[in-house]
């Protein structure tokens, strides 16, 4: 029996339950179950969140074990550095330089003192990769799509929206308050049904809603279609393109450009926290909207701006992006080695950007299998129930241009290795189970 069992009295309690029950506990409560249910991992070796890295973010890491306690060398494929610009020299010349010209950060939103000739010039040629009017720059992706959707979107408005959307625009919803119907993940006859559904309201805007590359499973939307279809119903088609941009398309425009609809999408949201390799994000745009938000998404407004150092690695990203096209090349290389030979393991996978997910099989301990991995020296993102169902769970490999074959190699050998051990464990325990009813 776990702790969290145990302290609940030994009935069956899993997290989701215990999420759903905490709603009627005090604080002191459920900040105690959920304490045991920390322990519970502790003890089982199985908290592997947090692990804390003490190196640059680099292929390789080196991370303190949080078993050990010691430090150790661990190959990185959890990062969304996926063009490995992290450590790449000419960021850190603009970024030393943009510290010691501007001073480490700017004291104040943009609207008042913490607008740098740097914010600028990035907003510009932001604006330029995307083929839009202008852009604005927030503190983060999530604070990009929180403005986003509260600075534009309102009651009387409809929004459509990819059931994968990232939290951040689900939250963003939430906030505004504006009505929102969800589509099942690339359902293009659903959306066009509730398009026709709704067509000739009277008031308001409709705005459809996706991500240009899907975070969990690295899937794209079909921008080219989806374009048509937001024209024709005369809805305005919003795109977070955090995973796209500066992975796809000939010159790393993004989802887009992949799909060569630049002109076709009015609203574009991105990352600096993804192929950047810093934090912060933007919304790129018709010059009407952009100025609109300035004063209206309050996450822009009432919030500090990026230090100049970010902004100039930002930039300093774009110059290598533009520079070095054979980073874009070495990553789709990466992404379709990796590939190929997790397929020759039976895994139906088919990447189109930079990540790869590898589903788990119900009955599989994901937990066994994330702690594998660790023991093993790979470091990988698991993706488990309650964030997801159970049938859902999975690892979401991020591939990146800087891997060599021989990274790639020895991940695919622990992936071999693990599903081996996890799956023979888990038809183990079945068979136990199974043989302890009987008995
Ligand atoms: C699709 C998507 N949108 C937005 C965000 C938020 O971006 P950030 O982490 O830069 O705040 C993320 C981050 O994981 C994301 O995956």
């Amino acid at each position: 029996m776990t702790r969290e069992q145990e302290y609940r009295g030994g009935e069956n309690f899993d997290l989701r339950e215990m999420m759903l029950r905490g709603r009627h506990m005090r604080l002191a409560e459920r900040t105690e179950v959920f304490g045991a249910f920390l322990a519970d991992l502790q003890e089982n070796q199985e908290m592997l969140h947090l692990r804390c890295v003490t190196s640059a973010a680099d292929r390789e890491v080196e991370v303190i074990d949080p078993v050990t306690g010691q430090t150790r060398p661990m190959l990185m494929f959890g990062s969304n550095n996926y063009l490995g610009l992290a450590t790449h020299p000419h960021l850190l010349v603009r970024a030393q330089e943009a510290l010691v010209h501007y001073g480490a950060g700017v004291g104040g939103p943009p609207l008042l003192n913490g607008y740098t000739a740097l914010h600028r010039e990035l907003e510009q040629r932001l604006a330029r990769v995307k083929g839009a009017d202008d852009a604005l720059i927030f503190s983060s992706g999530y604070a990009a799509n929180v403005g986003l959707v509260t600075g534009l979107m309102q009651k009387t408005d409809l929004v459509f929206y990819d059931a994968y959307s990232h939290a951040s625009f689900c939250d963003g919803i939430k906030m505004a308050g504006v009505p929102a119907q969800q589509f099942a993940h690339n359902d293009l006859a659903q959306l066009h049904r509730m398009l026709e559904a709704n067509k000739g309201r009277e008031t308001g805007d409709t705005y459809v809603a996706v991500e240009g590359v899907y975070s969990m499973d690295g899937d794209l939307a079909p921008l080219d279609k989806l374009s048509d279809l937001c024209r024709a119903y005369g809805a305005i088609l919003v795109v977070d393109d955090a995973h796209g941009t500066g992975v796809l398309g000939a010159n790393g425009g993004g989802t887009a450009e992949h799909f060569g609809v630049e002109e076709n999408i009015p609203i574009t949201m991105g990352t600096f926290s993804k192929t950047f390799a810093v934090t912060g994000g933007f919304v790129a745009g018709p010059k009407p909207v952009i100025d609109y938000l300035r004063f209206f998404a309050r996450a822009y407004m009432f919030s500090a701006s990026l230090s100049p150092v970010s902004i100039a690695t930002v930039l300093a990203a774009l110059d290598v992006i533009e520079q070095e096209p054979e980073r874009l090349w070495h990553l789709r290389q990466n992404v379709q080695y990796a590939a190929a030979r997790l397929r020759q393991l039976g895994f139906d996978v088919h990447p189109e950007a930079a990540i790869i997910p590898l589903r788990v099989p119900e009955g599989m301990d994901i937990r066994l299998a994330s702690r594998l991995f660790h023991e093993q020296g790979i470091f990988v993102n698991s993706i488990e129930y309650p964030a997801v169902p159970i049938a859902q769970q999975r690892f979401r490999i991020s591939i990146m241009a800087t891997h060599t074959g021989r990274d790639i190699d020895r991940l695919v050998d622990v992936v071999g290795r693990v599903w081996a051990t996890c799956r023979t464990t888990s038809q183990q325990d079945t068979d136990a189970r199974e043989h302890l009813h009987a008995a």
